[in-house]
């Protein structure tokens, strides 16, 4: 475990490429091996997590090759998982977790474990195992509820669902056992999350439908996956976005950043803040409009300067749950209250990133309070400094990073290694500007 120092900073300058998406990463090599053909995926990730993807679908079959920067999948086709004769490990990935069951739950007379890391025996599946068993799927989970699991391959039948929390692992999982289940599947979400599993799924050739807040697909005799350029990763680049804000005198360019509306969350909460930040960002489609079957990217000039406080609604968490910790950390230097309402799903994610988040930023200096599914900041303040524990979570490393760069004294983030989980190069990158 590495103990990294981050003292304050001056004004950081310059340009920096955000991260290829881990969420797209995800999910172009599960449908690139779920496919009949070969898909080239360009720009895909290379972390832990992502690595975890390529690792679980070549033990399921798929030939997975490196080619110039690009990664090749020959899939299988959406019946022809192998049995991969142990369990899969998807280390710290809890949407490789989500979205794999929803493929392998079909897969008539093979059985799959699926286990992973420490945090990830701690994360639940009944959320998937609640659907996919309604579908007749056979989940076997640890106490009901947590990794390791069984999935044993059955046939499947459409169901309509309405997801109790707005998750897209369980949106996608549930759409990606639709493929290949008996009838039309329809998911209703609470609110809007991100849609990438439904643009991927349109764009191979999946008749995919949006109403309202119903989303449905029927069977699928084949997937006819397109080659693909994964954009850049705006949960990854609202780290040196939030850096640049905070960090007096700074202005930095962060290039080829994806700013599909149903991942944009983040930018319209620090602009509402008072964040100045250029670039044209996806708008909501009118009702009606048909799925796209692509992903917006811009690049986003981004300069420092006074925040106000704001409220963020359980309507607007979906699109940016994984940016909210900064959210807080933005309070810290905010004028007035920052506040974050609806969240609870915070505390089911990598760490209680509402208990890490309020702990460690008090431990820092701010004025924080935690409420059951959120947080409440008094801002204006700044932070003093100090030690944060990443609690084995990469976003709360990072943020530990950006409040050392931002803060009076600096900051030692305990197990800085744990950002690999999906930004290798984050320390790199920050250095590069500072
Ligand atoms: C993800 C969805 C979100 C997010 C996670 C990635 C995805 O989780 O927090 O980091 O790729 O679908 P939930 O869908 O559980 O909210």
């Amino acid at each position: 475990m590495s103990d990294v120092f981050f003292a304050p900073s001056d004004g950081l300058r310059g340009v920096v490429t955000a991260p290829p998406d881990k969420s797209i990463s995800h999910r172009a090599a599960l449908l690139g091996a779920m496919s009949t053909g070969t898909v080239r995926i360009t720009n895909y990730l290379h972390a832990q997590d992502t690595t975890s993807t390529l690792d679980a679908v070549r033990r399921l079959g798929a030939k997975v090759e490196a080619s110039g920067g690009e990664i090749v999948v020959s899939g299988v086709g959406l019946d022809g998982a192998r049995s991969p004769g142990g369990p899969i490990d998807v280390g710290n990935a809890g949407t490789l977790m989500r979205l794999l069951p929803g493929w392998l739950a079909s897969q008539e007379g093979r059985s799959f474990e699926i286990d992973g890391d420490e945090s990830i025996r701690g994360r639940p599946v009944d959320r998937i195992a609640e659907p996919l068993a309604r579908m007749g799927a056979v989940i076997e989970a640890t106490d009901g509820r947590y990794p390791p699991f069984v999935v044993r391959g059955t046939p499947l039948r459409a169901i309509s669902y309405v997801l109790p929390v707005a998750s897209a692992q369980v949106k996608s999982c549930v759409l990606i056992a639709g493929l290949s289940a008996d009838g039309t599947t329809t998911v209703t979400e609470p609110a809007p999350s991100r849609d990438h599993t439904e643009r991927m799924l349109a764009g191979a050739g999946v008749r995919v439908l949006r109403v309202g807040a119903d989303i449905s697909l029927s069977r699928a005799s084949h997937l006819d996956a397109q080659d693909l350029t994964v954009p850049g990763d705006l949960s990854s680049a609202a780290f040196a976005i939030a850096a640049a804000l905070l960090v007096p005198g700074s202005q930095v360019l962060v290039r080829d950043v994806g700013v599909n509306w149903t991942r944009a969350g983040f930018l319209q909460i620090v602009r509402r803040m008072g964040a100045s930040i250029g670039g044209e960002l996806e708008v909501v489609p009118a009702p009606g409009a048909p799925v796209a079957t692509s992903e917006p990217i811009c690049d986003l000039e981004v300069q420092a300067g006074p925040l106000r406080g704001t409220t963020v609604e359980g309507g607007e968490v979906p699109l940016a749950i994984d940016e909210l910790p900064l959210v807080a950390l933005l309070g810290c230097f905010a004028e007035g209250e920052t506040i974050v309402r609806g969240a609870q799903e915070l505390r089911v994610k990598e760490s209680d990133r509402i208990a890490g988040v309020v702990d460690g930023l008090r431990g820092l200096g701010a004025t924080i309070e935690a409420t059951e599914d959120g947080f409440v900041v008094t801002g204006g303040g700044g932070l003093r400094g100090g030690t944060i524990d990443a609690l084995g979570d990469h976003r709360m490393a990072m943020l530990g990073a950006v409040a050392g760069l931002a803060s009076r004294e600096g900051v030692t983030v305990l197990g800085m290694d744990a950002a690999a989980v999906s930004y290798p190069g984050f320390e790199a990158d920050l250095a590069a500007l500072a």
